[in-house]
């Protein structure tokens, strides 16, 4: 059976596909082509289109065998949504009914879902695990969540079921140099302190330097996206097997702050990276760290890169063969 993979030349979506092809799936990739790059499609078959678009995921559901969705089209930036929050509504919760009404049409019924971190809002313990309350801070961090809940209703409704993946901070690049991170504008960190060795940029600008943290500087937990993408597998593999609704945090366990980044990114390039201090960026918490407890002990999820060094060095691999990302 084939694999529809929406988003499927976009960051994590390209690696989740990397790795379905390498194992000899039949994967179809639906991308928009708003954020995907054609030159990471990875051997898989490419429709461009747009998710929203019933007619054409009827054409593809009528003209091939497929059992499953891995969704990770959607839009995914935090201030803009919060400038701009009918967008997201619009592009992540309501293509996203439309999709699955047209799964339903063809009887197809299970689903790995790309959600976030940015579900939980401001952490009231760490690490956090699955349980812990959802307070999303922002329309972008809400949309995913509100699909969560609408994934649930469908299962006990309609027999759908599928497996939410909340990422922490993907990170890193695939080991074989050929698809990495690619986003204009580009607003993570990892990327941003690599363009300084690149002569891409001065500096990197660190967002407060007064937070509640040893170091004063924010905390996140880096997570190697070939192993978020290993994740994909494992749940579609359960989910093929007959497994239940339900949700997984996907992090290393590890916190690294900021000026963490910049040392181990000055360690890997051999250069010196010049951080500003700046003002701290509106809704970021001072830390976040993932407990990925349940997908370890339910599908036997174990990173192969966890350290950030070779998150690091992965990234550097990728962007240094790459400066212009995939070419633009
Ligand atoms: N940062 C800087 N300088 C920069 C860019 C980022 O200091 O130029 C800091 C941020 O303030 C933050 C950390 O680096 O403390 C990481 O920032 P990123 O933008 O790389 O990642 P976020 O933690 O903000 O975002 C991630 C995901 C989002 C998700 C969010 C909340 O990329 O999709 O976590 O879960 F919504």
């Amino acid at each position: 059976m084939a694999i529809l993979v929406t988003g499927g030349l976009g960051y994590v979506g390209s690696h989740a596909v990397k790795q379905l092809v390498d194992r000899g799936e039949q994967v179809i990739c639906l991308d928009s082509l708003v954020f995907g790059h054609k030159e990471a499609a990875c051997g898989s078959e490419v429709v461009i289109g747009d998710i929203g678009d019933q007619a054409a995921l009827r054409d593809i559901f009528s003209t091939h065998q497929i059992d499953s969705v891995m969704h990770f089209a959607a839009f995914a930036s935090v201030p803009e949504s919060v400038a701009d929050p009918q967008k997201y509504y619009v592009n992540n919760i309501s293509k996203s009914i439309a999709m699955l009404q047209v799964m339903l049409e063809f009887d197809i019924k299970l689903m790995v879902f790309s959600s976030s971190a940015a579900t939980f809002g401001e952490p009231e313990t760490v690490p956090i695990c699955e349980d812990h309350p959802k307070n999303p801070t922002n329309p972008y961090g809400r949309s995913k969540l509100m699909l969560e809940q609408i994934l649930r209703e469908y299962e006990h409704a309609y027999g759908l079921r599928s497996i939410s993946l909340r990422y922490f901070n993907a990170s890193g690049a695939d080991p074989s140099g050929l698809i990495g991170e690619d986003h204009v504008p580009e607003h993570h960190l990892i990327p941003l302190v690599l363009q300084v060795p690149l002569g891409r940029r001065d500096h990197v600008k660190v967002f407060g330097t007064d937070w509640p943290t040893p170091d004063g500087t924010c905390v996140r937990d880096y997570v190697h996206v070939s192993d978020l993408a290993q994740a994909h597998l494992l749940s579609l593999d359960a989910l093929r097997a007959g497994k239940q609704t339900t949700e997984y945090n996907l992090g290393n366990g590890n916190g690294y702050s900021v000026m963490d980044v910049i040392r181990v990114a000055e360690k890997v390039t051999g250069k010196q990276i010049k951080a500003v201090p700046a003002e701290r960026r509106p809704g970021d918490p001072a830390v976040l760290v993932a407990s990925s407890a349940k997908i370890s002990a339910e599908l036997g999820w174990k990173p192969n890169y966890p350290d950030l060094e070779t998150i690091v060095r992965h990234a550097w691999n990728w962007h240094s063969a790459h400066p212009n990302g995939y070419g633009k």
